[in-house]
């Protein structure tokens, strides 16, 4: 099982969409394995888009992050970084198919409502960077027998 990290932005946030992003990820069956409403610091926001560093739009996704606050999700399943990032779709709203989060709940390439980890190395710097110790939370789902199939032992 792989754990992402998850943030919705402060469009989704203001606009009152947190609730139905959520569910979109409890209705494919992954897990909630975290969750934090928080005001995103400027040096956090600084350490999660490092890579993006000296790009054109850096200084602009840096002040959309930390404007107003973030639900920061930590969410489990099997594959479930390159499962979210396809539940999310293209970073642009615009160009986002429909069916996707972005697609079908924004238009701007900027205020694109959601963030996912792109790779296990990304998850595990950036869960580390917004959940401390204890945060993430180990539970057992009472239907978890019935979102995979386990006969194999392993979730298929
Ligand atoms: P994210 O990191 O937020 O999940 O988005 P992503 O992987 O789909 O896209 P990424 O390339 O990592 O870009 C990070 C965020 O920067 C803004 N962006 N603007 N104007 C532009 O050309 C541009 N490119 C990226 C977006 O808000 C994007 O989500
Ligand atoms: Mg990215």
């Amino acid at each position: 099982m792989e754990t992402t990290l998850i943030i919705l932005k402060p469009d989704a946030v203001q606009r009152g969409l947190m609730g139905r992003i959520i569910s979109r990820f409890e209705e494919k069956g992954l897990q909630i394995v975290g969750a934090k409403l928080m005001r995103i610091p400027l040096s956090l926001a600084q350490q999660h888009y490092a890579a993006h560093q000296g790009k054109p739009f850096y200084e602009k996704l840096l002040g959309f992050m930390t404007k107003s606050p973030v639900l920061v999700l930590a969410i489990r399943g099997n594959n479930a970084i390159t499962v979210s990032r396809k539940m999310m779709g293209a970073t642009f709203g615009s160009k986002a198919e429909p069916g996707t989060i972005r697609g079908d709940f924004g238009v701007s390439n900027s205020f694109n409502l959601i963030h996912g980890s792109d790779s296990p190395e990304a998850a595990a710097k950036e869960l580390a960077l917004f959940f401390g110790k204890g945060e993430v939370v180990e539970w057992d789902r009472a239907n978890e027998s019935w979102i995979y199939d386990f006969s194999a032992g392993t979730p298929e």
